[in-house]
């Protein structure tokens, strides 16, 4: 969506706040010894609490609240009997609706401690994420998002996942302008329009190229095999850079 009056603002931060807020108590739940079923209850509930929708439940049908992915599984994990151990890689992926306004953030946690290549590989991908936020503003080029993590995971040796894009969110979960690089792509012309709502999500890794689904129809998995990070903020575009939504608060 694009936002041209402040109501419209307000009801987008609203539901960026609970979503926000949603995860970061999941990711505060986070032990070892516990399934994700049990993780994603705790989600259903603040969601409910709220007075908010899952989206990708009530859009495409997930069969969850959240999506949670553990270590070789890098996006859409379903959240069942799976145990969290110690050193896993947890990504918690919430998106959901209030009163028809659409937000979607994600994060990937490490249950107790991690390998520090994995702490590194973390924490890189939050710069990524943050470094793709800050090539969003009015009038800039939508492919600048794409070229600036592109030179961050080069410079590192870093990889990234190239068939899981950002995407528009606001009036639905996924939305204009459709798929959003999040890799280098010269054939993207397109601007970033005042106002625009959409995600930067970035998927860093220490090798993996490609998501390819597994056989359950929804969990995505890394090619070739390689821990996969995501970090994931729903911005608009102004004419001073990216307003963050998904914020806690
Ligand atoms: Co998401
Ligand atoms: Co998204």
């Amino acid at each position: 969506m694009t936002i041209t009056q402040q109501h419209e603002l307000e009801g987008l931060q609203a539901i960026g706040r609970i979503v926000a807020n949603t995860m970061q108590a999941m990711a505060k739940a986070i032990e070892p010894g516990m399934t994700t079923q049990e993780l994603d209850d705790i989600g259903r509930s603040l969601l409910d609490r709220d007075g908010a929708l899952s989206a990708p439940q009530a859009t495409y049908d997930f069969p969850g609240a959240t999506c949670i992915s553990i270590n070789e599984e890098i996006a859409h994990g379903i959240p069942g009997n799976r145990v969290i151990k110690p050193g896993d890689l947890v990504n918690i992926d919430v998106s959901a609706s209030k009163d028809g306004y659409f937000a979607d953030t994600g994060a990937t946690f490490r249950a107790a401690q991690v390998h520090p290549t994995l702490d590194k590989l973390c924490r890189d991908g939050k710069r990524a994420m943050q470094i793709g936020i800050a090539q969003v503003g009015s009038d800039k080029p939508l492919a600048g998002i794409g070229k600036a993590i592109g030179q961050f995971a080069t410079d590192r040796g870093y990889t990234l996942i190239r068939n899981l894009a950002s995407h528009g969110v606001g009036r639905a979960l996924h939305e204009y302008p459709e798929e959003i690089a999040t890799w280098p792509n010269r054939s993207e012309r397109r601007r970033i329009t005042k106002g625009l709502v959409l995600t930067v999500e970035p998927f860093l890794s220490t090798g993996g190229l490609w998501a390819n689904q597994g056989d359950d129809g929804w969990t995505l998995y890394a090619d070739p095999s390689a821990p996969v990070v995501q970090y994931e903020h729903t911005v608009v575009a102004t004419d001073r850079g990216a307003l963050i939504v998904t914020l806690p608060g």
